[in-house]
């Protein structure tokens, strides 16, 4: 069955980053010129999936203006004769169909998926998270979907990460595949400590699911931080009952992530994504040059 849906959950608290998301979610922070949550968004159109659902929450408003029309600022450039800036703005009201569900109160990723129930159906899909950035130089996504529809069940986007760090992710249990970048994942835990995590395999916010996670998320008892975890929903399709279901899988990713939603890792998108750019690289570059030599002070 062809994906064509994506569910992009953005009602956090976003407490990390406080007091810049006080009144603007996490993921309308710039990253360089656009909001994380317009790459977000792009990432899923380049993988075909048009029909975005967006998982709100407060300040809903700065969101769904970001992807909307702007008259009166279009009327403005047009009149300049600024066609680059109007070509800009103008990309990301014409993105995608997105549609806008709130999720009441953050009580949890598992809850937000939950809530794309409705609009999602009886289809697989996709679920991205709005502050977690994969460079469109490394796509990861199209590999998502593939082994999706050559297995079925459900999909994870994995990534090695340095021993001390798991204990910031859900961490997986898996056996290899007679795929390179393909695991079968067994066991999931969400943030084990660093003694009890079972692998250095992290689970970052790419997931292709199959829409039994529904069934299994509604019964799913608040988990870690007292919120309904997706991953513990997973844990479920991936443990004892797996003969029962589809069974779930990874894939394990190498390439550049970011997540904005963490102020180190959203510093490197900014100045990663920025060094990579025609129109910034080359200045930002010389002068990332002359303030490394100079001590960076
Ligand atoms: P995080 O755990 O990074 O989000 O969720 P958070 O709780 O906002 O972050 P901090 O720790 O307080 O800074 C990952 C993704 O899931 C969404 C977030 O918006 C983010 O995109 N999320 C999380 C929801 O949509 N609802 C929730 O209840 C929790």
């Amino acid at each position: 069955m062809t994906i064509t849906k994506a569910v992009v959950p953005a009602a956090g608290l976003g407490t990390r980053f406080l007091p810049a998301t006080k009144s603007t979610p996490k993921e309308m922070l710039p990253v360089v010129d656009k909001p994380a949550i317009q790459y977000v968004v792009e990432e899923a159109v380049a993988a075909g999936l048009e029909d975005v659902l967006m998982i709100t929450g407060r300040s809903k408003h700065s969101l769904s203006d970001h992807f909307d029309a702007m008259p009166e600022v279009e009327s403005a450039l047009e009149a300049k004769g600024d066609t680059d800036r109007l070509a800009r703005v103008r990309k990301s009201s014409a993105l995608a169909d997105i549609h806008y569900v709130r999720q009441g109160e953050p009580l949890g990723l598992g809850h937000a998926v939950l809530r794309a129930k409705r609009h999602v159906g009886n289809e697989p899909f996709a679920v991205l998270l709005g502050d977690d950035l994969i460079d469109e130089r490394d796509p990861l996504l199209p590999r998502m979907l593939e082994v999706a529809e050559e297995r079925g069940g459900c999909v994870l986007a994995l990534m090695e990460v340095p021993r001390e760090q798991i204990s910031l992710y859900g961490c997986a249990v898996v056996e290899q595949t007679d795929d390179d970048d393909v695991v079968r994942v067994t066991g999931l835990v969400e943030k084990p400590s660093v003694e009890e995590a079972p692998s250095n395999l992290a689970v970052i916010g790419r997931y292709v699911l199959d829409p039994e996670i529904f069934e299994v998320l509604e019964r799913t008892q608040p988990g870690r931080g007292g919120e309904i975890q997706l991953t513990d929903a997973l844990a479920e399709l991936a443990g004892e009952d797996a003969a029962k279901g589809r069974g779930v899988y990874g894939v394990v990713f190498r390439g550049r992530r970011y997540d904005t939603g963490d102020r180190l890792d959203y510093i490197k998108a900014v100045v990663q994504i920025a060094v990579a750019r025609e129109d910034l690289g080359p200045d930002l570059r010389a002068w990332l040059t002359e303030f490394t030599a100079g001590g960076m002070e």
